[in-house]
């Protein structure tokens, strides 16, 4: 069979041919038109690059008959040659001998017209701002990011794996999850059976509790202790109910796990992958984030470069207390060793005082989950966070504690029930290995690799409290 479309050049491939073409085919929508006495002007852009190509409509070619049609919005299929272009910022130009509207755009109604809208307006009409140049530019690097990150893990010998989204255990122990059930409203099955007040899962369809997850830890954990080093790269959910600019309901997390492996190992890989990605995109995406540069943040890029070319930073928890408390700063939470970091925090370590990405380690066991290896001094885990400018928390990782009794206890001591985790801690009780891992939020890795300061607008379609349109 015939496809209309076999021979359509993608335009970024047209921008960068090596010489004329007496026959092309391209397809785009139309960003502008621009008419003049006896021929028309169209830029025309089809997603697969940030750069529109021109398209030259002359009166006396039968493409000219549609010209009224092709309006901004409009999607069109366009024959003809390309040639070498007189204007000034474009090598080649296409001069259409046949056009078809493929799909019009009514300009009283098409809500992308040519002037910049906000980001609030286009995350009403996210299902058009992938047509937006920097929404066009968001994702191109969204896909070039998520392929960095498989290829870094591949060159350095660790298997993907796949960890399930329906999950029956709370990994991080914060009850901030999503409940998934077949029981009618009124608590009865679909057989019209009603649960005790005891038992209330019985008979869902599981037959017991069931939620979404907030993290593919446990299991990939599970996976390391048998193949190695592995990771998993995928959807997860939290019902948090905090409505800020770095939170999302539904995120993609990237989390590695090594067995035989420390604190130490797991920092140099955090460092390793962070600064691998942004490397290849910066190399790979040059004109979509040199959009982002002009536009979003005039600081992006050197900020992305000292990111590639310099060590992280180092401090421990209690030495990051200190430089808060003496800092002289005075911030809306204050400090002292024991409470959690809250953004202003991090932010302040990051962008401030180090200026540059900060891994801090050994965090007090008070304000960390059950699974991170107690250090000697019976007070702190061994824990890290990677704190990145302008952002705060990009990374969150532990070595695990492979003592059965001490992970034993801290279960206990978090008011949890061993019994629940009871695969969790075969792992201990059989062949264990130190080893260690931690979760990347992959929406906070584009903010940062963006400038972009709403985790909105870095994922299509946001999940947030009380939106879940589209
Ligand atoms: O620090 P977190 O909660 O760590 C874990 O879930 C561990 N089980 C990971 C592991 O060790 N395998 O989350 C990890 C990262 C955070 O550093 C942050 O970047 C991101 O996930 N994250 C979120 N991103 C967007 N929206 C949210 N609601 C997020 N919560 C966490
Ligand atoms: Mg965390």
């Amino acid at each position: 069979m015939n496809s209309p479309f076999t021979n359509r050049i993608p335009v970024c491939q047209a921008l960068a041919a090596q010489g004329p073409m007496d026959t092309i085919h391209i397809c785009g929508w139309v960003r502008t038109r621009r008419d003049s006495k006896g021929f028309s002007f169209l830029e025309i852009n089809d997603g697969s690059c940030l750069a529109n190509i021109q398209a030259i409509v002359d009166e006396g070619t039968p493409a000219y008959a549609n010209i009224e049609k092709a309006t901004t919005g409009a999607s069109v299929s366009i024959h003809g040659s390309l040639t070498a272009s007189p204007g000034k910022g474009q090598k080649w130009e296409v001069r259409a001998a046949e056009m078809s509207v493929l799909g019009e755009a009514d300009a009283e109604t098409f809500p992308l017209q040519k002037k910049r809208h906000s980001d609030e307006f286009l995350r009403t009409i996210a299902h058009l701002r992938p047509r937006t140049n920097k929404y066009g530019a968001l994702f191109r690097i969204r896909s070039e990011a998520a392929f960095a990150v498989h290829e870094y893990f591949r060159e350095n010998g660790f298997f993907g794996v796949h960890s399930p989204i329906l999950t029956g255990s709370d990994c991080e122990g914060a009850g901030e999850m999503f409940r998934v059930t077949t029981l009618n409203q009124d608590g009865t099955s679909k057989e019209g059976h009603k649960s005790s007040p005891q038992e209330l899962f019985q008979h869902d369809f599981f037959g017991k509790e069931c939620n979404l997850t907030v993290s593919g830890q446990l299991e990939a954990e599970n996976l390391a202790l048998g193949l190695g080093k592995v990771y998993t790269f995928g959807p997860t959910f939290r019902a948090e109910n905090s409505n800020t600019p770095r939170h999302a309901a539904e995120f993609w997390m990237i989390e590695p796990e090594m067995a035989f492996a420390t604190l130490e190992d797991n920092m140099q890989l955090a460092e390793g992958l962070t600064r691998s990605v942004v490397k290849r995109v910066l190399e790979r995406c040059a004109p979509d984030i040199d959009l982002f540069n002009k536009f979003v943040d005039t600081d992006l890029e050197k900020r992305l470069t000292t990111l590639v070319n310099e060590p992280f930073a180092r401090v421990s928890y209690t030495e990051a207390v200190k430089i808060l408390q003496q800092c002289g700063k005075t911030f809306e939470f204050p400090v002292s060793f024991g409470t959690d970091l809250q953004t202003e925090h991090e932010r302040f370590l990051a962008e401030e005082h180090f200026a540059k990405p900060v891994i801090v380690y050994d965090y007090p066991k008070t304000i960390k989950a059950f699974y991170m290896r107690l250090n000697d001094d019976n007070t702190t885990v061994a824990a890290m966070d990677v704190l990145v400018p302008r952002i705060g928390e990009l990374i969150g990782g532990s070595q695990r504690e492979d003592r059965l009794d001490v992970l034993e206890a801290r279960i206990r001591e978090l008011g949890q029930d061993p019994a629940h985790y009871w695969w969790y801690m075969d792992l201990r009780r059989f062949g264990s290995v130190p080893h260690a891992g931690f979760g990347m939020g992959f929406e906070r890795l584009l903010m940062m690799l963006t400038g972009v300061t709403n985790i909105r607008d870095v994922i299509p379609f946001p999940r947030t409290p009380g939106n879940l349109e589209f």
